[in-house]
């Protein structure tokens, strides 16, 4: 049964929700071709649950299925808006089982009992830029094992120019893409398309260095999308999968970004405007002041 009106969120920051729609899409045509034939969805839903409603859609008409939902709020007020939301109450309403958790992630998740024949798929929806503290949290849950081969791993970050052009910032992860990209001078916009996958091979470095040997996961990127409803964003989309040996070197391919959505027209500011379209007025009147007529 068709319980959710597809295009009822597009109007919501429409450029992310095609960011989603690409991505949820991949993972069901991945899917389709498996044994495992449901979802248990983590996610920063924030209120009003956009991301859930993307989801659903792009998984209508095929045979996956959305077992469980977990949300993590952190903001009180979100969290309480997130308990009473129409969406979560329509899809509960429909038997679909949300959990909003009101903890930062992942705290609460630890160990949680997964349903049967299920891949996780872990959306990060971050509001700021993916930090060292961000891959922390996610080399716990790879040594708890929450997180597993077959597993997807979609990550936001903000990229926002004064944060991730800034000297400071470059500085900190250029090393990271020299060593992981056998890149010797990796410019600026190379720093800011390949931190995430930095720090996520990091998570996972950081992860195999504490594992017996037959145990050995890895991260192979999958998409990775740049929108701009508001701030600039980046989304990046990793599979989880078992390495062939625990030997293996793993260094990464750098990727770009898809855009999507029309570049922002740089609009001038209204002094600009003012000047252009007044200039010639404005130099007439200061040259007949200079020069008199008599
Ligand atoms: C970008 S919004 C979610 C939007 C939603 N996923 C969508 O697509 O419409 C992120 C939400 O997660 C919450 N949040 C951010 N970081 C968090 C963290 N580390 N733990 C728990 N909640 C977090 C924020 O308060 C916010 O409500």
């Amino acid at each position: 049964m068709n319980y959710y009106n597809p295009d009822g969120l597009a109007k919501h920051r429409p450029n992310k929700r095609e960011c989603l729609k690409k991505i949820f899409t991949k993972i069901k045509d991945s899917l389709s071709t498996s044994r495992l034939t449901k979802i248990e969805y983590i996610t920063f839903g924030g209120s009003d649950f956009a991301d859930l409603h993307d989801l659903a859609s792009s998984l209508q008409g095929g045979k996956i299925r959305i077992a469980s939902v977990i949300s993590f709020e952190n903001d009180a007020r979100t969290f309480e808006l997130a308990q009473n939301s129409p969406t979560a109450d329509l899809l509960r309403i429909f038997g679909q089982k949300i959990k909003v958790i009101h903890n930062s992630f992942p705290d609460g998740l630890n160990r949680s009992k997964r349903p049967p024949r299920c891949q996780r798929v872990f959306f990060l929806d971050y509001f700021g830029t993916f930090d060292e503290e961000n891959a922390l949290h996610l080399a716990e849950l790879l040594d708890s094992r929450d997180i597993l081969p077959d597993d997807w791993l979609i990550i936001t970050s903000c990229l926002d120019g004064r944060v991730v052009k800034n000297e400071r910032f470059i500085t900190k992860h250029v090393g990271r893409c020299q060593l992981f990209f056998q890149m010797p001078n990796p410019s600026k916009d190379f720093v800011v398309r390949n931190f995430v996958d930095t720090m996520v091979k990091l998570a996972i470095d950081t992860h195999r260095k504490i594992q017996p040997r037959d145990y050995c996961v890895k991260a192979n990127l999958v998409s990775k999308y740049y929108y701009a409803d508001t701030t600039p964003m980046g989304v990046w989309c990793f599979k989880l999968e078992k390495c062939v040996s625990s030997n293996e070197p793993i260094y990464l391919v750098d990727m770009n970004f898809t855009r999507i959505g029309a570049k922002k027209k740089k609009v001038a500011s209204r002094f600009r405007r003012r000047i252009i379209s007044r200039g010639p007025r404005i130099i007439n009147r200061s040259i007949s002041r200079l020069f008199p007529s008599r």
